[in-house]
């Protein structure tokens, strides 16, 4: 496991998305996992700027975000689908077809993450998934818990996960869904190359635990030990307890 701290959440995010152009400059056909959340939009923004500048194709990239609000359409200004679109798809060249998020409105929720899997599973893996830490350790919305689902499934949100996402739903946490469907850990897990960014001092604790503390998956995040090619990209805030 690598750990690389930066400055300020800027150079950090800079840093991931060097890292992204890289791969995706030597594999135009590149599988990304993508996350959501106050931390990667630094990094959406680097990418938007590559791409402005002609240092960025995604024209043959396929992505999966990592999870999404059940009830939520495609369409809601809550969903995170909405967020990638504002964020990043909208202003690159992914097509739209080979940008896949969970749809979080589907009928069928257990033939919705099967559909998921089949797609990553087709699409022959993830080459590099990108991850945030929640505060509580998760990682997508593989929550804190006794046991953890492998696969992609449905989650019933803790309600700190709900509070941190109450910015998308007019600022009000009981606006947030209750539940959601997330990849699953072995899912992520199963990528060949893996990337977590963390910044800010409400990020120091968790990170610690994560990576220095036991597996365990009452911290999601810990699972990370486990796996073979990590980078965790920091700013100086979110390593105060490194
Ligand atoms: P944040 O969320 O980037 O908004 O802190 C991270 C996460 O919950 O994974």
């Amino acid at each position: 496991m690598h750990i690389t701290t930066y400055a300020t959440a800027e150079r950090a995010a800079q840093a991931a998305a060097r890292l992204v152009l890289t791969r995706l400059a030597a594999q135009p056909a590149l599988v990304l996992g993508l996350p959501t959340g106050n931390t990667p939009i630094p990094l959406y923004r680097a990418l938007v700027r590559a791409h402005r500048q002609g240092r960025a194709d995604f024209s043959r990239a396929t992505t999966f975000n990592l999870d999404e609000f059940v009830g939520v359409g495609r369409g809601d200004a809550g969903s995170y689908r909405t967020f990638m679109t504002t964020h990043l798809f909208a202003q690159v060249n992914l097509p739209t077809r080979r940008a896949h998020v969970l749809d979080g409105c589907a009928p069928d929720w257990r033939a919705e993450v099967a559909r998921y899997e089949a797609l990553i599973t087709r699409a022959g893996g993830l080459d590099l998934v990108i991850l945030g830490i929640g505060r509580n350790g998760h990682l997508g919305f593989n929550e804190p818990a006794p046991t953890l689902h492998a696969r992609s499934h449905r989650v019933t949100l803790r309600p700190d996960t709900r509070r941190a996402n109450a910015a998308l739903f007019d600022g009000r946490w009981r606006n947030v869904p209750t539940q959601a469907l997330s990849m699953g850990i072995a899912t992520i897990l199963s990528a060949r190359e893996v990337v977590l960014v963390a910044t800010g001092a409400s990020k120091a604790r968790i990170l610690a635990r994560a990576l220095l503390g036991p597996v365990t998956t009452r911290v999601p995040a810990s699972l990370l030990q486990a796996h073979p090619n990590v980078s965790i990209v920091v700013d100086r805030d979110a390593a105060g307890n490194l």
